[in-house]
């Protein structure tokens, strides 16, 4: 079946399986490689995307489900100034070792920002379900407080 939608800026057309799921057209179909397979079952976040300016994960999406809709992932937001502080806070910090969380790390956390839901380091870390192995979340979460706060937060 044929599936239309808007990734980051525009519009694809793609013929997809009933059970295909996102990430798999993603990865394999529209060559975005930012968007990582981890758990493949909904937990680790490393498959984020944002659907219609919302966190979501890919493994758990059939591709057909967003039909209509749009979807960005970090290759859409390069030239956005509040992703750009995003990035240089996360190496300012150390926030990043492997990467492999990375991208949805930073898509949770431009959407969390977006919507001025971090008042405190502990909103962000509730907020922030993705899983990291390498840095552990103290650097993460000064790296995200820190843009939330325009910079006076650590
Ligand atoms: S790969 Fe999708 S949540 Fe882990
Ligand atoms: S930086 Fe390696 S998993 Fe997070």
């Amino acid at each position: 079946m044929k599936v239309e939608f808007v990734l980051n800026g525009k519009k694809v057309v793609v013929d997809v399986e009933p059970n295909e799921t996102l990430i798999n057209t993603l990865r394999f179909k529209l060559r975005v490689k930012s968007v990582k397979r981890g758990c493949e079952r909904g937990e680790c976040g490393s498959c984020t995307i944002l659907l219609d300016g919302q966190p979501v994960t890919s493994c758990m999406l059939l591709t057909m489900q967003v039909n209509g809709r749009e979807v960005v992932t970090v290759e859409g937001l390069e030239n956005d100034e509040l992703f750009k502080k995003l990035v240089d806070s996360f190496i300012e910090e150390g926030a990043i070792q492997c990467g492999f969380c990375t991208p949805g790390i930073l898509l949770t956390a431009w959407a969390g920002i977006k919507q001025g839901r971090f008042k405190s380091r502990d909103d962000v870390k509730e907020y922030l379900g993705n899983l990291c192995r390498c840095t552990g979340y103290v650097k993460i979460i000064n790296a995200v407080y820190k843009v939330a706060t325009g910079g006076a937060g650590r």
